[in-house]
């Protein structure tokens, strides 16, 4: 076996063929847009820390959701900037903060959207934490109650799914229970399954007004240097109840991946995250890198390890290409 009978590059020798057995396909269905909400009116302010992307009140979210639909685009998922903080979060329940005032006006715009909402805490606690706190320490269980209380607030409100991004144990079961008890049973949940405490948040956090005012996340989110912990996460989440599993960063964390798709038999979302986009926005902006094949290289190696969803800030821009 080999040269000469064997030549890869019969395959490659022209666009028509190459794309005949090209093994990987990225279109606009495996998109998910993260934006983020403000209340008021009229507000659309760019976000310094996310090249591109901005603070949206409701009304505006509408408008963008129309666009992204006209582009192609089918699912966006919400962060909320509330106008209050406390210690507990209490602003993440309220009917009237951006969240669910955007979701009823996206629905409202465009119905067949998907409007997916991240349900955290550290948007609305004044210490910028996922969880309660006590002595310094974030609690788990405490925190469920409230985690699951911004869940059903979402979904009275009109989400269509909802993506738990806390890290706490058993808030996927927590925030099932409640959706059902409310007879929400037929919304799904999409864990944030395998979040890593990962640097490449940093430019988020700016963007969410949601970095911990004291210590850091580690004591929740994942160790980096963990594989097997992954594969132990997922099967918790699932048992719990989540309809979609998520991997959070997606380029550094591939063979993560690839590993949870090897196992899983449910649907798979990957998150390229701020630092992700905000890498590639800096490089092609000094001229290192071409943006426009860089970013669709980055969401292809996604796809390729196996994610049939992508949650990527890069969507609107890249759905032109596909
Ligand atoms: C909140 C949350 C974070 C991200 C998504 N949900 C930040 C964090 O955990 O600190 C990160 C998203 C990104 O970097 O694009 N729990
Ligand atoms: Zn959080």
């Amino acid at each position: 076996m080999g040269w000469p009978i064997h030549r890869p590059r019969r395959l490659r020798d022209h666009r028509a063929i190459r794309e005949l057995v090209r093994e990987t396909q990225l279109t606009p269905l495996d998109l998910i847009y993260p934006i983020f909400v403000v209340s008021g009116q009229n507000q659309k302010r760019p976000i310094p820390s996310l090249p591109g992307q901005y603070h949206l009140s409701p009304d505006e979210a509408a408008k963008l959701a129309e666009t992204f639909y006209g582009q192609g685009g089918r699912a966006l998922l919400l962060f909320g900037l509330p106008d209050y903080k406390d210690m507990v979060g209490s602003s993440g329940a309220d009917p009237d903060g951006p969240v669910p005032l955007a979701i009823k006006a996206i629905k409202a715009a465009v119905p067949p959207m998907v409007v997916i909402t991240d349900v955290c805490l550290c948007e609305y606690t004044s210490h910028g934490h996922c969880g309660l706190i006590a002595d310094q320490k974030v609690l788990n269980d405490p925190s469920l109650t409230h985690l699951a209380e911004q869940a059903l607030t979402h979904v009275k409100a009109g989400a269509d799914m909802v993506a738990p991004s806390d890290m706490m144990d058993g808030r996927v079961a927590a925030i099932r229970k409640v959706l059902d008890e409310a007879g929400f049973e037929d919304i799904p949940i999409m864990a944030y399954s395998v979040k890593y405490a990962s640097a490449y948040y940093g430019p988020f956090r700016a963007a969410a007004d949601s970095a911990p005012s004291f210590g850091d996340r580690r004591g929740y989110q994942m160790d980096p240097a963990n594989r097997l912990e992954a594969r132990y996460e997922v099967e918790l989440d699932l048992a719990e109840g989540a309809d979609i599993i998520m991997v959070k960063p997606a380029g550094p964390y591939l063979d993560i991946v690839r590993e949870i798709r090897d196992r899983l038999d449910r649907p798979l979302a990957a998150y390229q995250v701020s630092g992700e986009m905000a890498m590639i926005k800096a490089a092609a902006a000094v001229g290192a890198v071409d943006f426009r094949a860089v970013a669709l290289e980055s969401l292809i190696g996604i796809k390729r390890a196996g994610a049939d969803l992508i949650l990527t800030y890069l969507a609107p821009e890249v759905l032109p290409w596909l």
